[in-house]
């Protein structure tokens, strides 16, 4: 099969090109015929030009060409000429081709769904078809946005002095947080390599090592329950950086979101960031993630709901809860089923129920208006400073249970209202910070470090881990986007003795720790310097620079909510063969 090459790509010619000979090569995206005159409009990643064939002028180029259908992959040559009927909504749009030849170079079946912009086609038909898929111009822009931000990365950690550092990726399981996916060992039987969860303890030994200033973009493995925003296997920015304080390493990362922000979209991003500790966080949004492109900030009522006639406030209170409100402003009207709908989403998000009150024409009415007296109802009124027309969602109990409650209901009651459109294309950017450095998992009944065990106490809490674990705070960061967390980090813990009682408050025996972390204690007694990192969810940063709230979206190849990737059909069951040799038996589904 013999083609002529392209002189120009099919989104590059002008009006100053008429006149010139021009060859491309591409897709056809559609045919159209109109008395004697054939349009082809060829497309390649770089845009869609129209060719004309006219019977009149080439009566066998037109004849050969009848079966030529969308998809197909030609060539043509002709020359630039400027169009009659111009279409002002492509770059192209002035100028077309008069073909003088034109070639088929490959036939398309026909594809199962249109390959334009907007088509509403099921997701999982896309995703086996993923190749077809990819060759939508809308989808391609966010892998051009994807492909630039790589080349932010290296370039602008590059210029700051991070060295790029690759770590292994057969790597030993040690499991904390996420599940770890598992490859056989076929030269060491019965043994198993984990892929990383993250380059975490690589870097910190890096650090070790003395490379100061580390950086990879990493792509790392974690068998968790997916989501939107969650892929089994996704990519990191991840640094690490010794000697450095948390503002060394915000600094650095705030530069980053600037430059890739600015190139990208040129947008100006002020910095520095908001830096936001996980207790205001909580109190005032009811998330480690808050959105704060929006307001909709609680208030506190417990002190009201203390000496309350409401037995179910005084009682959360007394036992140690707290009384929590959210003025949804103009909510007021909402109905009975609208209502219920809040109650339903509040308990999904770990609430009792939902209290409200509503103020409709002047009076204060609600689920429980009648238990209360008509003070205690103009407190919570004064307090949140509601207005006719308003809706007061109460969250009561257990401090962090309540604020994720009504935090729940916050991001609702913005979807509901509108006020998440409005502030679409709108960026917020901030940290979070001062998380605890411990949370209870009440399933095994322990401590486990809430972000990893090799986080460092703040300093003024190093009593606490001893006496009071619950309320020790870590130097530990999150970078939050529009309610994203696409980035986390913190400073490490640097000192053997420290890292030892940290396993052991995670309710770690030495000699589990020894058998999984005793490679991180030797190099910590080895002249470990101060250091710490963060590291960012690439695919996030892809999808917020991108507009896109599914991960989906900016990778090429990814998996279904079920961890399916349903273009290869991975994962697969293997031969007898290939098990045998790895020493490995299953046990047969119950069908078989
Ligand atoms: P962390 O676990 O917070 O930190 O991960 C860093 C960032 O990775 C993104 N992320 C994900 N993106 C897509 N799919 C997932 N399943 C997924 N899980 C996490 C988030 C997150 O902020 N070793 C530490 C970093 C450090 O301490 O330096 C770590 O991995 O955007």
């Amino acid at each position: 099969m013999s083609y002529k090459q392209r002189t120009h790509t099919c989104g590059e010619l002008r009006p100053t090109n008429a006149g010139e000979t021009i060859i491309l090569n591409g897709w056809v995206k559609s045919r159209r015929e109109f008395g004697g005159i054939l349009f082809l409009d060829i497309r390649d990643r770089y845009g869609i030009t129209q060719v004309v064939i006219d019977s009149s002028s080439t009566p066998e180029l037109h004849a050969s060409l009848k079966e030529v259908r969308s998809e197909w992959v030609v060539w043509t040559a002709g020359e630039a000429r400027i169009r009659e009927n111009p279409n002002a909504n492509i770059p192209t749009g002035l100028v077309e081709v008069l073909a003088s030849e034109v070639g088929v170079i490959n036939k398309s079946t026909l594809p199962p769904f249109e390959i334009a912009d907007g088509i509403l086609t099921n997701e999982e038909q896309r995703l086996e078809y993923r190749f077809l898929d990819l060759r939508r111009h809308d989808i391609q822009q966010n892998f051009l946005i994807r492909s630039h931000l790589t080349q932010i990365a290296h370039t602008f950690y590059a210029e700051e002095k991070f060295v790029e550092i690759e770590t292994p990726i057969l790597s030993k399981s040690t499991p904390e947080g996420a599940r770890d996916f598992l490859v056989p060992s076929r030269m060491n039987k019965g043994e198993f390599y984990a892929l990383p969860q993250s380059p975490q303890l690589f870097k910190q030994l890096l650090m070790v090592s003395g490379y100061d200033r580390y950086m990879q973009i990493a792509k790392v493995f974690r068998d968790e329950d997916l989501r939107s925003d969650r892929q089994p296997e996704f990519t990191q920015i991840d640094t690490e950086m010794s000697f450095v304080t948390e503002d060394d390493v915000l600094d650095v990362t705030e530069r980053f979101v600037q430059r890739a922000w600015k190139e990208i979209l040129d947008i100006d991003v002020k910095a520095p960031f908001k830096r936001m500790p996980f207790v205001d966080a909580l109190n005032l949004y009811g998330s480690d993630k808050p959105d704060l492109r929006y307001g909709l900030e609680f208030c506190d009522a417990t002190s009201i709901g203390a000496s309350s006639d409401f037995g179910v406030f005084k009682d959360a209170v007394a036992a140690g809860g707290v009384v929590k409100v959210l003025n949804a402003k103009g909510c007021g009207s909402f109905s009975r089923k609208q209502t219920d709908t809040l109650t339903e989403h509040a308990k999904r998000h770990g609430a009792q129920g939902l209290p409200f009150l509503k103020i409709l024409d002047g009076q204060i009415v609600g689920s429980f208006a009648k238990l209360l007296t008509d003070e205690e109802k103009q407190s919570y009124v004064t307090l949140v400073g509601a207005e006719d027309g308003d809706l007061l969602l109460f969250a009561i109990g257990d401090w962090e249970r309540a604020c994720i409650a009504l935090g729940a209901l916050r991001v609702e009651i913005a979807r509901q209202t509108g006020i998440l459109d409005s502030v679409a294309g709108q960026f917020s950017f901030h940290f979070v910070t001062e998380f605890p450095l411990l949370e209870h998992d009440a399933e095994e009944d322990r401590w486990v470090a809430r972000h990893h065990p090799f986080t460092q106490p703040m300093a003024e809490d190093l009593d606490k881990l001893s006496t009071d674990p619950n309320s020790a705070r870590a130097i530990a960061y999150d970078l939050v986007v529009n309610g994203y967390e696409v980035a986390g980090g913190s400073l490490r813990i640097h000192q053997k003795e420290i890292q030892e009682k940290m396993f052991e408050l995670i309710g770690m025996s030495k000699e589990e720790s020894n058998a999984k972390f005793g490679f991180l204690l030797k190099g910590l007694q080895y002249g470990a310097p101060p250091h710490g990192g963060i590291a960012f969810g690439f695919d996030r940063l892809v999808m917020l620079l991108a507009g896109t709230d599914n991960i989906r979206d900016v990778i090429a190849f990814p998996k279904t909510t079920s961890g399916l990737s349903l273009m290869d059909g991975a994962p697969s069951t293997v031969s007898e063969a290939q098990l045998q040799e790895l020493g490995i038996t299953t046990i047969k589904k119950n069908k078989e």
